[in-house]
């Protein structure tokens, strides 16, 4: 029998991803991933790689709880895995310090040893009346990207580099067309709902921090500054420009994101800058993971969307990623079904 063609576009974190769970569950077929961007240049590239959920919009909560959940069982299996030095997999503690008192984060009881922050351990950092200490876990996004595609190129994927200016171009060649496009969402699919947040970050060099800081201002899903320390460099941010689309790095975003840094955290002063990076988060009303059957002609293209993860696509990505491959077998086991019965 010939094998089933589907086509992934995206070699983000969800695409790769996505593309991998069909190879497993669904053996039958083969995958091609369509990309213009592969790592290291994607969004996916930039993000500091730290689960927590946030700016999911309105998302059904069961269902960030599921995804967040399962993607939090893989990334601290791969944590204590023998894996974990190649990809920059680790447990990192910290605080969510914030001026006004906070509800209880949704995910408080995913995490670990989630706790309110003591009056004496807040006082440690300026601007801060509020706040948690929590456990939490990190990947190196930019290592974890090239090992995904070296599995999914074992298994006998194919990769074409290449920019799709319509969805149409691909009619007549795969069976079922999967959707992560990121962003770019906007343009490929013309989803209007789909809007670019602008993040830029400092890498630096800063081996004496092990202790992550989120700061929130009133709107605990708005990141006033962040500090991640990672397995190699300490990730500094907090920038979030609404329907900013411009992937240069600028230098009044670097000067603000370090004042604001090292005021919190003197010690960073004497931190070796390694490189700014710039990315643009898919903000979307609601995460979009659904089936489309888009008519052509007197047939249709059955596309699977997955994109619209905004600040939470490292978080989100395992448990996605399952739930595309579960719909993918869905439908091809329905067009057979079809087909058995003409
Ligand atoms: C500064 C910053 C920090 C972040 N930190 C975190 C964090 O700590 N934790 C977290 O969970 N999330 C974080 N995020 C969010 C996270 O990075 C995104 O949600 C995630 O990367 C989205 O992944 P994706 O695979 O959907 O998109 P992308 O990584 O953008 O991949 C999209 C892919 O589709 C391809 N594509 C798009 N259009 C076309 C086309 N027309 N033709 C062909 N190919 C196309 C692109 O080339 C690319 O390969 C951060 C984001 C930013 C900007
Ligand atoms: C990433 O972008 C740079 C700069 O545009 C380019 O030189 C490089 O070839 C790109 N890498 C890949 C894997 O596409």
């Amino acid at each position: 029998m010939k094998k089933q063609q589907i086509c992934v576009i995206g070699a983000g974190i969800m695409g790769l991803s996505s593309a991998l769970h069909i190879q497993e569950i669904c053996p039958e077929s083969d995958v091609t991933i369509i990309a213009d961007k592969l790592s290291p240049n994607t969004t996916s590239d930039v993000s500091a790689g730290f689960w927590m959920p946030h700016l999911v919009g309105s998302t059904p909560p069961e269902k960030i709880r599921s995804w967040s959940q399962s993607t939090w069982d893989h990334m601290t299996t791969l944590a204590h895995s023998k894996q974990a030095s190649e990809l920059g997999a680790c447990l990192v503690s910290g605080y969510l310090l914030s001026p006004v008192k906070l509800d209880l984060p949704f995910y408080s009881d995913q995490v670990l040893g989630f706790r309110e922050a003591t009056q004496k351990e807040i006082t440690k950092f300026p601007g801060a009346k509020y706040g948690f200490f929590y456990t939490t876990v990190m990947i190196e996004v930019r290592r974890y990207l090239p090992w995904l595609m070296k599995r999914f190129k074992e298994r006998g994927g194919k990769v074409q580099q290449r920019k799709l200016s319509s969805l149409t171009e691909l009619s007549g060649q795969y069976e079922i067309v999967v959707n992560c496009p990121g962003v770019q969402a906007r343009q490929l699919v013309g989803d209007k709902s789909v809007e670019s947040v602008r993040g830029q970050i400092i890498r630096v060099r800063a081996p004496w921090l092990k202790t992550f800081l989120t700061v929130t201002n009133e709107n605990p899903d708005f990141l006033d500054a962040y500090v991640f320390p990672g397995a190699q460099e300490v990730v500094l941010g907090g920038i979030a420009q609404v329907g900013d689309w411009d992937l240069q790095h600028r230098k009044v975003d670097r000067e603000y994101l370090w004042k604001k840094c090292t005021t919190l955290l003197p010690s960073l002063q004497n931190a070796e800058m390694v490189k700014d990076w710039t990315g643009l988060r898919p903000v979307r009303t609601s995460v979009r993971l659904e089936v489309e059957y888009l008519p052509l002609g007197d047939r249709s293209m059955t596309i699977v969307h997955c994109y619209g993860h905004s600040g939470s696509g490292v978080t989100l990505h395992w448990g996605c990623a399952k739930e595309v491959a579960d719909v993918v077998k869905r439908e091809l086991n329905q067009d057979r079904n079809k087909l058995s019965k003409l």
